[in-house]
């Protein structure tokens, strides 16, 4: 049988550029014979609309069935207004929390044509290609006790950095594992040298690293490691890092490279029956209100969640990199959609424009 995808496409320019990666899938089934058994469904507001809910328990379910969720963006102000627990966003939080997506892998990736719009010299970033793991499902942002509290005649506010063994490793070894899909080093950061949680985190990572003896191993206290990310980005590999530094080392590294429309991301979870990860892959990007309806969203981060889903949910490495090296191509030949158009020019493109460019 063929491997499952469940297409998510949400609002605003979510199924503007799940429309190109519609089209690259069907390439894929009719000139590569990669075939998915793709089916679609609403979340956010769209599944709001239908339903009076944000994700329907069926569309939960077949996101639990199937070999891995592609989603594109969830928003619009149209929804602003409703009540918390029927918002957007929350369709898109509980797909990360029922499927317990721990591992959020956010690339920074540097396509060669695009490295002037980087805020680094062009030789720092140009050929950049490393990826951070971040835990995202404990943490800061988790632990308790957490609150605003009367102490004295003041108020007090409260979060909780919080780790079990068992959360560190999983994380661990979903780096590692990564690590040895790529160049076999893994750089973990926290701050051990003023948190104990960052001692227990370096211990086990350590520990976990024994079971992985090809990976060359490093730790760094995250503020120089924010550091290095800036000076000399191309000494990383895979960065595995918390929940609350990987939020800040992702958003940094990530702009390393330039456009939000470049943006892919995966978040996974623990390996079902098949021995792959509960996986979902989405654009960083959010539903663009402001550009949507209007043929000019870059599909780019999102055809790129596709490939990272080739890669690491469907073992397809070199497909994927035919995708890749499809998108370099583009850009090279100068085509641009409206968000790389940079004071050099180029041939401007439509959302349909450039799918169907990275397809020829
Ligand atoms: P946004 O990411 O939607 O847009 C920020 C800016 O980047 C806008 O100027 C937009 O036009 C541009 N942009 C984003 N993606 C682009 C693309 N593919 N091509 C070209 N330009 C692109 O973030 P914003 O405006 O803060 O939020 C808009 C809505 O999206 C809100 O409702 C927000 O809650 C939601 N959102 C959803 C996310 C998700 O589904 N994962 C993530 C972030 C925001
Ligand atoms: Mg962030």
């Amino acid at each position: 049988t063929n491997p499952s995808l469940l297409i998510l496409p949400g609002d605003g320019i979510g199924p503007e550029v799940m429309a190109e990666v519609r089209k690259i899938i069907d390439w894929f089934g009719a000139k590569r014979g990669l075939n998915f058994d793709v089916s679609e469904d609403l979340v956010g507001g769209a599944a709001y609309d239908a339903h009076g809910t944000p994700l329907h328990d069926d569309t939960m379910a077949r996101a639990h069935a199937a070999d891995a969720v592609l989603l594109g963006a969830v928003g619009g102000p149209k929804y602003d207004v409703l009540d918390f627990s029927v918002k957007p966003e929350r369709g898109l939080l509980r797909l990360r929390k029922e499927m317990d997506l721990f591992s959020n892998l956010r690339p920074a990736q540097c396509f060669d044509a695009l490295a002037d719009f980087s805020s680094l010299k062009k030789d720092v970033v140009a050929g950049l290609d490393i990826m951070i793991v971040r835990e995202l499902t404990s943490g800061v942002y988790f632990g308790e006790p957490r609150g605003i509290f009367e102490e004295g005649n003041e108020r007090v506010g409260i979060n909780t950095q919080r780790y079990t063994e068992s959360e560190i490793a999983r994380v661990a070894r979903s780096a590692f594992e990564l690590a040895m899909r790529r160049g076999k080093k893994l750089c973990s950061m926290e701050k051990a040298n003023v948190m104990e949680s960052g001692i227990l985190w370096r211990e086990v990572v350590t520990e976990v690293g024994r079971d992985y003896p090809e990976v060359e191993l490093s730790h760094m206290y995250a503020d120089a490691g924010a550091m290095q990310l800036t000076r000399w980005p191309k000494q990383f590999d895979v960065i595995v890092t918390d929940n609350l530094f990987g939020d800040l080392l992702s958003d940094l590294a990530a702009m390393l490279t330039g456009s939000l429309g470049m943006l892919p991301s995966a978040s996974l979870g623990a390996p079902m029956a098949n021995g792959r990860p509960k996986a979902l892959y989405e654009p960083v990007h959010g539903s663009a209100p402001d550009i949507a309806g209007q043929g000019k969203a870059n599909p780019i981060a999102c055809i790129l969640s596709f490939a990272m889903a080739l890669r690491y949910s469907f073992d397809q490495g070199a497909e994927a990199a035919r995708l890749e090296a499809a998108i370099e191509t583009v850009l090279a030949d100068g085509l641009r959609t409206a968000d790389l158009m940079g004071p050099d020019g180029g041939t401007p493109v439509s959302t349909a424009g450039m799918g169907d460019a990275i397809l020829a």
